[in-house]
C-alpha cells in the first residue's frame, strides 16, 4: 500500500528514539540443521543473479530461462524465456515424486467440520476445476475474479486458473458490491467464482446477494461458478452455475501447458487508505521462485515434518504467497481455518494448534495484540509444544508484544521472525532467518540474501547507523510487481519517482547501532513535532510497552506551538483499571522511554481502534477525532461502528458531528 503522493517534503530524517537490549539467539538445534545459514548472504553479495538462478532451480520449468533478468527500468523480466506451469509446480510434481499420500492441507471450517486433502486430492480437484474453466470459455489470459470463503476450493480456484494461464483477481470476501464491481470491472472479468456464503462467528455469512449486485452492474462478466457451502437459500440468475454441477462432472485428468515466466499470474488490488484501488500485477516464474524460497528459508520449512499455518485470509498476499504458492512449492503440509479466533471460544486458535500438533505459525500483529488483550491465561490452556518457528507480518510488531509471542505462544523457545514486504514486493523483503540471526524484538533485521534495500534520507543518501528516513530497494526481485493493472504510468509515479532508481515502498524506516533495520510504519503517519520526526510506531511500542496497555494508536494533530502534537488512543489490557491518573501515568511513561520530546500531549482511553479489514489501524480517522474535524471517509473501515465508540468516549477532543 504505498501512498498517491510519497511522503512529506519536510522531512530529512525520522529521530531514533526507541532503545531495545534484548537479543534472541537462534536455538543450537534449528540453526545446525536451518535449511539456510549465513552463507547464502555471502552468496548473493558475490552474484546476485546467480543467486536467484539457483533459487529458481528449486522449481520444476519446462524449458530454463535465457537471461535471469532484463532490466529497463523500471520495467522486470525474470527469468526470461523460460516455461513453466504454476499448477504443476504446485500440485502435479509432488505427486509424480511418490507424494501423493501427502497431506497438502488439514482444513478446519467454522463450525468444527474439517477435511483432509493429499496432494493426490488436489490434483483431481484442480484438473477438475481447470476443465470446469474451459467449458465456461475461461481460457488463458483471461480475468477470474474470486470472491470466496475460506474454503478448499479457494486454493483450488487459484491453480485451476494458473494451470490454464487465467489471471486471478481475489477480491477479500468482506468487501462490499461496490468494491468488488470496481475491480470486477478495473481487470474485465469474465468470470467471478463465489460460494453462497461461509460461517463466521458461529453462523453463515451470505456472499452471493452481493455478488448479484455486484454483476448486475457488470456487463463483462459472462458466468458466476458458485460454492455450495453453507447451504443458505440462494437467488437464482442466469449466469449461476453451480460448482458441484459442472466441476464434480468434469474428468479428474488434465494435462497442464507452460506458460512463459513473464504470462500474468494474478491481479491483486490494493487500496492504500484512500484513491482508486491499484491491481498490481504479478508474473509467474519470478514470482513462484521468491515465494518459495522465502517459505523455504524464512520459516525453515521441513516438508517431510513440519505443520505450517498461515492464518491470513487467502484474499490478502500474504494468503497467496504463504498459504497457496509458496508452501505448495515446497510440497508442505499446510492447515486453513475458515473462520474468527474467537469461535466458538477464545482458544480457538490454540486448540487448532494443539489438533494438528503445527510446528510454524505466521500471523499478524493485530492478533497477536488481541490475544494479549484476552489474557495469558488462555492459550496456557493449550499444549502448544509442537511450535517452532513464528512468524508476524502486516505491520511493525510492537516489541512487547514480539514478547510476549513468543513467550506465551513459543513457550520461550522459538524464534519469531517479523517479515517486511508488500502486496507490491510479492514476497518477504527484509526477515531474520531463524537459524542464523540473533534477533530483536520489534526489528525485521535485514533485508534478506539477493535484496538489495536501504535507508535513505530525503536526498537519496544512504543514512549512517542510528539514523532514519525512508526505506527504499536498490534492485530488482524476481516477485516485484510488474506494473498495475492497465496503468503503467501510474505505476511508474507511485513506485519508482520519489527516488531516481530506486523502488520506494512508502514506509519509513531506522538503522540502528549495528546497521539492523527497524520499519516504522508509512511516512505519511510520521509527526513532525518541535522540528523533530517522530514515528508512530515508537511512540505506540512505548505505550504498549506499559504493563496497563493492550493496544496504542498514535497519530500528530495541528498544534500552534509544536507544529504538531501527539494524541495517544490506548485500549488498557483486561484486568486494567480506566482510574484518573492513567493518562498522566502512561505521558510519563512515554516520557521516560523515548525522552520528553516523544511526550503525547494527550492520551485517550478507548475500547477499540478503527482498522481496515486486514486490521491496520486508520490512522487518518484518528486524526480527525484528535482535530475536532468530521471523520472522512470510513467506507474501508472493517467495523464502522467503531468511530461513534471512540467519538463518544471522548470528552475533550469528540467531534461535534
Ligand atoms: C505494508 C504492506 C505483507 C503482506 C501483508 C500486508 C506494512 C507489512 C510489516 C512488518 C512493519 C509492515 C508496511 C507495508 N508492513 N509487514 N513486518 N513491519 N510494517 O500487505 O497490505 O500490501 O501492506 O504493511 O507498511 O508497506 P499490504
Amino acid at each position: 500500500m504505498a501512498p498517491e503522493t510519497p511522503g512529506r517534503e519536510t522531512q530529512e530524517t525520522l529521530s531514533n528514539l526507541l532503545r531495545e537490549d534484548r537479543r534472541f539467539e537462534p536455538p543450537a538445534d534449528l540453526a545446525a540443521a536451518a535449511n539456510v545459514t549465513a552463507e547464502a548472504y555471502e552468496e548473493a553479495a558475490q552474484d546476485r543473479l546467480a543467486f536467484w538462478e539457483r533459487a529458481a532451480e528449486r522449481l520444476t520449468w519446462e524449458q530454463r530461462w535465457e537471461t535471469a533478468l532484463d532490466w529497463k527500468p523500471p520495467f522486470a523480466k525474470w527469468f526470461v524465456d523460460g516455461k513453466l506451469n504454476v499448477a504443476y509446480n504446485c500440485v502435479d510434481r509432488h505427486v509424480e515424486a511418490g507424494h501423493g499420500d501427502k497431506v497438502a492441507y488439514f482444513w478446519e471450517g467454522e463450525p468444527g467440520d474439517s477435511r483432509t486433502i493429499t496432494y493426490a486430492d488436489l490434483q483431481k480437484e484442480v484438473s477438475k476445476a481447470a476443465n470446469a474453466l474451459t467449458e465456461l470459455g475461461v481460457g488463458k489470459g483471461d480475468r477470474v475474479a474470486i470472491y470466496m470463503p475460506m474454503i478448499p476450493e479457494l486454493p483450488v480456484s487459484l491453480l485451476a486458473c494458473a494451470r490454464i494461464g487465467a489471471i486471478h483477481s481475489v477480491v477479500f470476501g468482506g468487501f462490499s458490491a461496490t468494491a468488488l464491481k470496481s475491480r470486477i470491472d478495473d481487470a474485465d472479468a469474465k468470470l467471478v467464482i463465489t460460494a453462497d456464503g461461509g460461517f463466521r462467528r458461529g453462523a453463515p455469512s451470505a456472499l452471493k446477494p452481493t455478488v448479484d449486485e455486484a454483476v448486475a452492474d457488470c456487463p463483462s462478466i459472462e458466468h458466476v461458478l458458485v460454492v455450495r457451502r453453507t447451504g443458505q437459500e440462494v437467488a437464482q440468475t442466469d449466469k449461476d452455475v453451480w460448482w458441484h454441477d459442472i466441476v464434480e462432472r468434469q474428468s479428474a485428468e488434465h494435462t497442464p501447458v507452460a506458460h512463459d515466466a513473464e504470462d500474468p499470474l494474478f491481479i491483486l488490488y490494493t487500496s492504500g487508505t484512500t484513491g482508486k484501488p491499484k491491481g498490481i500485477l504479478h508474473t509467474t516464474g519470478g514470482y513462484l521462485t521468491q515465494s518459495a524460497w522465502t517459505h523455504h528459508a524464512v520459516f525453515d520449512l521441513k516438508p517431510e515434518s513440519d505443520i505450517y499455518w498461515c492464518t491470513a485470509d487467502i484474499g490478502w498476499v500474504t494468503g497467496h504467497s504463504y498459504i497457496v504458492y509458496g508452501p505448495l512449492a515446497n510440497g508442505a503440509t499446510s492447515v486453513i481455518y475458515e473462520g474468527t479466533p474467537d469461535t466458538p471460544h477464545r482458544g480457538r486458535f490454540w486448540e487448532i494448534i494443539q489438533k494438528y500438533r503445527v510446528t510454524i505459525l505466521y500471523t499478524a500483529p493485530t492478533a497477536i495484540r488481541t490475544f494479549m488483550k484476552w489474557g495469558d491465561d488462555i492459550p496456557a490452556k493449550f499444549d502448544m509444544s509442537s511450535l517452532r518457528v513464528l512468524g508476524s507480518v502486516g505491520e511493525p510488531i510492537n516489541p512487547e508484544a514480539y514478547v510476549w509471542y513468543r513467550e506465551h505462544i513459543g513457550g520461550d523457545r522459538t524464534p519469531v521472525v517479523d517479515t517486511w514486504w508488500q502486496t507490491e514486493t510479492g514476497a518477504i523483503m527484509i526477515s531474520p532467518l531463524p537459524g542464523v540471526t540473533a534477533a530483536k524484538p520489534g526489528a525485521a533485521m535485514k533485508p534478506l540474501p539477493g535484496i538489495v534495500a536501504d535507508v535513505v534520507d530525503d536526498q537519496a543518501q544512504s543514512v549512517p547507523n542510528g539514523g532514519g528516513g525512508f526505506l527504499v530497494v536498490r534492485e530488482p526481485w524476481p516477485s516485484m510487481l510488474r506494473t498495475i493493472w492497465g496503468d503503467d504510468q501510474r505505476y511508474i509515479d507511485t513506485y519508482w519517482s520519489r527516488f531516481e532508481g530506486f523502488y520506494f515502498p512508502g514506509d519509513g524506516a531506522k538503522k540502528d547501532e549495528d546497521g539492523d533495520l527497524w520499519l516504522l510504519g508509512r511516512v505519511d503517519d510520521v509527526m513532525l513535532v518541535s522540528g523533530h520526526n517522530i514515528s508512530t510506531t515508537e511512540v505506540e511500542s512505548a505505550l504498549v510497552s506499559h504493563p496497563k496497555v493492550a493496544e496504542a494508536a498514535v497519530v500528530g494533530a495541528t498544534d500552534p506551538v509544536t507544529t504538531q502534537a501527539i494524541v495517544s488512543f490506548v485500549i488498557l489490557r483486561g484486568a486494567a483499571e480506566e482510574g484518573e491518573d492513567i493518562a498522566k501515568e502512561l505521558r510519563d511513561h512515554v516520557s521516560k522511554t523515548l525522552g520528553p520530546i516523544a511526550k503525547p500531549r494527550q492520551i485517550l482511553i478507548v475500547p477499540e481502534l478503527p482498522k481496515t479489514r486486514s486490521g491496520k489501524i486508520m490512522r487518518r480517522l484518528l486524526r480527525d477525532v484528535a482535530e475536532n474535524r468530521s471523520i472522512g471517509d470510513v467506507t474501508t473501515l472493517a467495523d464502522s461502528s467503531v468511530m461513534k465508540l471512540i467519538s463518544e468516549k471522548l470528552p475533550s477532543a469528540a467531534s461535534e458531528d
